[in-house]
């Protein structure tokens, strides 16, 4: 699978925003970090401004939700704009229910994990689902260190896919930056978040820092065939 780029707009200048959504019209999709304060240590923002930048950028919109209990929240974040609504299996108690709710709601349904939690979790849900989010940092922040430890993760998601000819995208969240990213990519990721390393100063803005990362990910070699 060709890889997928979404800037994280947790790192954007919000006073800027517009403008560097603007700049940003080449991404892929565009990742909105939902933050509840309850389920994670901070606060980001809601529905309302999910619909400014849906109205505001032609990109799939692809929603984050760092939420506890959000069920409640799902038809609010659909009607904002969201495409792809992911939950996390830690947040909810019957995620094949949230899983089937976001789907009814014609939205694509992802399944996020936080590095601790294994991938079993989400096992049995895995052929109803179009993406699954792996945290490669504990949920809650921006700008922190890419987890190795969650590397072998996504290895064996990899593997369960092609074994099960499941054809959902495996997601990378948290520390993604040119060091990362092939790491991430050789493991079996196909879709890149990028907060932080995108909306650095060292760029000419977040434009010519995404055609930076699209040449990473392009030289990033993709796994190879299964382990048997
Ligand atoms: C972290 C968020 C991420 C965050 C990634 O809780 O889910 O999407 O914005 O930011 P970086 O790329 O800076 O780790
Ligand atoms: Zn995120």
């Amino acid at each position: 699978m060709q890889p997928l780029i979404a800037p994280s707009i947790l790192s954007a200048d919000f006073l800027r925003l517009g403008e560097q959504l603007e700049q940003l019209q080449e991404a892929d999709w565009l990742h909105l970090d939902i933050m509840d304060g309850h389920f994670v240590p901070n606060i980001s923002f809601g529905p309302d401004l999910v619909r400014q930048i849906h109205q505001a950028s032609p990109l799939p919109l692809d929603v984050h939700l760092m939420m506890a209990d959000p069920d409640r929240y799902l038809s609010a974040f659909r009607e904002a704009g969201a495409r792809c609504i992911s939950v996390h299996a830690e947040a909810t108690v019957h995620l094949h229910r949230t899983v089937q709710a976001i789907r009814e709601l014609g939205a694509e349904a992802s399944v996020a994990l936080n590095p601790a939690t294994p991938l079993e979790a989400v096992r049995w849900v895995l052929g109803d689902v179009q993406q699954v989010l792996l945290m490669t940092v504990n949920p809650g922040f921006g700008g922190q260190p890419f987890l190795h430890s969650v590397v072998p993760k996504i290895r064996t998601l990899a593997r369960w896919r092609e074994q099960e000819g499941y054809s959902f995208r495996i997601q990378v969240d948290g520390g993604i930056d040119e060091m990362t990213l092939p790491v991430a990519r050789e493991a079996g990721a196909d879709f890149f978040v990028i907060g932080s390393a995108l909306f650095d100063r060292r760029f000419k803005g977040p434009g010519a820092a995404l055609q930076h990362f699209r040449q990473v990910a392009a030289g990033a070699a993709e796994r190879g065939p299964a382990d048997p």
